[in-house]
This record gives C-alpha cells, sequence and structure tokens, in this order.
C-alpha cells in the first residue's frame, strides 16, 4: 500500500512536469509597437554571411522595415546587384530591449524570408554565449524544409533521446563545442513549418514555453483545426495546459537550467550563405544554383520574397 502510494506520487509528479501553467501578459506587440519593443543591431555576422546588418535609420531609408495595417515586415535588399568587393547583402537583425527568463512568447508570422542562401532566425540568446544559452525558435537554410529548433549552451547539457513530443531527435548534446554547433535539435514533422510551404499556406504561430523545468516549443499551421483560442486571439492571460503536445520538448533532466540558461533577448535576423546556408554541403544539397555568394551578389530580385512579416508577438510571465 505504502509501496503503491509512492509509485502514484511519483508517477503522478512526472507527468505534472510536463504539463504547462497559467500565464499573464506582459506585452503586447505589433506594427510600430512591435518594432519600437526592439533595437537593431548594426554588428558583423557571427555566423560568417554574405550580409551586411544595418541600423535602423538605414532600414527605414532603404525601406528594409515598414508597419503597415498593424503589421511588421523586415527585409533584405532585393535591388542591389554586388561586386565581389561590397560588403554583404544589406539585412535585418533586432534584438528586443527587455530580456525574458521563464516566459512565453507566441509569435503571429504571416511570412518568413524564402529564396536560394536565405538563413532566417527567431531566436532567445543570453549574453556571454554560449554560456547564457541560446534557443532557436525557427530556423533553417535554402528553403529546406520542415522546421529545426535547437539548444545551444555550454558544455555539459544534455537531452533525453526519449521525449514528450511530436518532434524527431536530431542531436541530444546542446554543447556548442560539439558537432560543430548543432546543438541539441528537433526536427519538425511538418513541412508547412518553414519556407515557401509555410508562406503559401498563410504562415502560422510559433510559441515558445520556458519555465524553470523545460523549454517548449509549439507551431500551428494557419489552417490547422486546432489551433488553442489563447494562441488564435491573445488575451491577458493564457494556459499552455491545454495546448497539446509540442513539437519540440526540451526538459532540464540532464540540464541544470539555473546553470546554462540565464536572461534572453529575442533576436530575430536574415543572413545570406554563412556556416551554414552556404556550407557546400547544406547549399548544393538543396538544389540551389551556382554557388552560394555568387548567387546572393548577382540575384537580388530573387530576394523579393526574403522577409518576414509579423502580425504580433505576445509576450506572458
Ligand atoms: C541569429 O542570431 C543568433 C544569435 O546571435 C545566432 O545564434 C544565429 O546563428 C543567427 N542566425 C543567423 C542566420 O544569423
Ligand atoms: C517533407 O518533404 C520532404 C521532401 O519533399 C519529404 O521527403 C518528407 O517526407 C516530407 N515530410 C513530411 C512530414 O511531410
Ligand atoms: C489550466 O488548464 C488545466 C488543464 O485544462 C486545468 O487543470 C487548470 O486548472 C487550468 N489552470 C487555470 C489557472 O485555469
Ligand atoms: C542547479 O544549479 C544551481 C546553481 O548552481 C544549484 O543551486 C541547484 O541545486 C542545481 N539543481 C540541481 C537539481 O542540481
Amino acid at each position: 500500500m505504502r509501496i503503491n502510494y509512492l509509485f502514484f506520487v511519483i508517477l503522478t509528479r512526472a507527468v505534472h512536469t510536463t504539463l504547462g501553467a497559467t500565464y499573464y501578459r506582459t506585452s503586447q506587440l505589433a506594427g510600430q509597437s512591435f518594432l519600437d519593443a526592439f533595437n537593431f543591431q548594426a554588428i558583423s555576422d557571427p555566423t560568417n554571411g554574405r550580409v551586411t546588418y544595418v541600423d535602423e535609420s538605414t532600414a527605414q531609408a532603404d525601406g528594409l522595415v515598414s508597419v503597415a495595417n498593424n503589421k511588421l515586415t523586415l527585409r533584405a535588399d532585393y535591388t542591389t546587384r554586388l561586386s565581389s568587393s561590397d560588403p554583404g547583402r544589406k539585412s535585418f537583425r533586432i534584438q528586443s530591449n527587455s530580456q525574458y527568463t521563464t516566459h512565453v512568447a507566441i509569435f503571429d508570422i504571416a511570412h518568413m524570408p524564402q529564396g536560394c542562401g536565405t538563413w532566417p532566425a527567431v531566436c532567445e540568446v543570453g549574453g556571454n554565449w554560449p554560456n547564457e544559452g541560446e534557443v532557436d525558435i525557427v530556423e533553417g537554410v535554402n528553403d529546406q524544409t520542415p522546421n529545426r529548433c535547437s539548444l545551444h549552451t555550454s558544455s555539459g547539457c544534455t537531452m533525453p533521446s526519449s521525449r514528450s513530443m511530436t518532434g524527431t531527435v536530431d542531436g541530444t548534446d546542446c554543447s556548442a563545442y560539439d558537432n560543430y554547433n548543432a546543438g541539441c535539435g528537433v526536427e519538425f514533422n511538418d513541412n508547412l513549418s518553414y519556407g515557401p510551404n509555410f508562406n503559401n499556406n498563410g504562415g502560422g504561430w510559433y510559441a515558445v514555453e520556458r519555465s524553470s523545468s523545460y523549454i517548449k516549443v509549439f507551431f500551428w499551421e494557419r489552417t490547422s483545426g486546432s489551433v488553442p483560442s489563447d494562441v488564435k486571439s491573445p488575451g491577458s492571460s493564457i494556459n499552455t495546459s491545454n495546448w497539446g503536445t509540442p513539437v519540440a520538448y526540451f526538459p532540464s533532466t540532464d540540464c541544470n537550467f539555473s546553470t546554462y540558461f540565464g536572461a534572453h533577448n529575442i533576436i530575430i535576423n536574415l543572413t545570406f550563405c554563412g556556416d551554414w546556408a552556404g556550407s557546400s554541403s547544406a547549399y548544393s544539397a538543396s538544389g540551389c544554383p551556382s554557388t552560394c555568394v555568387d548567387y546572393v551578389n548577382n540575384n537580388p530580385s530573387a530576394f523579393s520574397n526574403a522577409y518576414f512579416e509579423f502580425n504580433s508577438l505576445n509576450i506572458y510571465q
């Protein structure tokens, strides 16, 4: 009897740690308020891309950022042909003014950058990389579907190989120093989660939930019949317990979150080529023409769809 009771307690605890929680909205961002909550980082690309990250006044002057109908659009230059001596294609890298630890962020995305050579990302990153951790929510290269999300940390954080999630494990060692920084990834089982397929389907909702004991990434296609009501129409509070099984579940079982994850900024960026998109294996495997840098230099009009359009970003804590 006693033993049975003990097992019951252990079992309920184990189940409960994967359940969600209730959170309250601290930011409701769309259009101009979304833009105002971020700053442009005109830095050199840490991933060695064929890119020039511009400051906000350049982005405004060149039409790389715009607000219309309460939507925020961020794009790369698609009119300039570059010579090999020019710096890279102009693009954006924006960082949230605020930092977050435990929170939920719901990104309602109408369109993401597409095109050969593109490498867009929506991520959450701490300072002193990789010591305070990184969560890549949306990331991919060269229009290859589906999406792959991942964690990147200092050495010693790993993920169990079997977890309660709909995605597929692609790496269990989160250390940025191993496996060329592939991180502990999870590949989505949904080709509408990324690139042209995502865009042609009207985009969708990405959400990340970070608690003290897990990080979860969720995705719902625009046309899905199972989008939770508090995701579809974000209100003043949400209850992630009703969101179903996440695409990616990263528990703290073998990764002490207080050691590996600090306060994070949200970063939204778009580079070209570089360490991943431009690697000869990734670029040629995607069926893209020529070489990545040559293609990006010489085909500006190929990047007319290299843009993010955000309907909103709601943050709960
Ligand atoms: C976007 O920024 C994050 C944080 O610095 C970085 O980890 C990621 O590789 C960047 N992605 C691209 C495509 O530049
Ligand atoms: C996604 O597309 C790839 C390439 O066309 C295909 O091999 C794969 O089976 C598709 N996956 C899903 C989940 O539909
Ligand atoms: C959140 O949803 C779960 C599952 O439906 C429910 O048990 C719990 O009471 C809800 N929490 C709140 C605060 O409503
Ligand atoms: C995680 O690390 C923190 C800070 O180093 C420590 O206080 C805590 O006991 C650790 N938790 C576990 C479960 O090991």
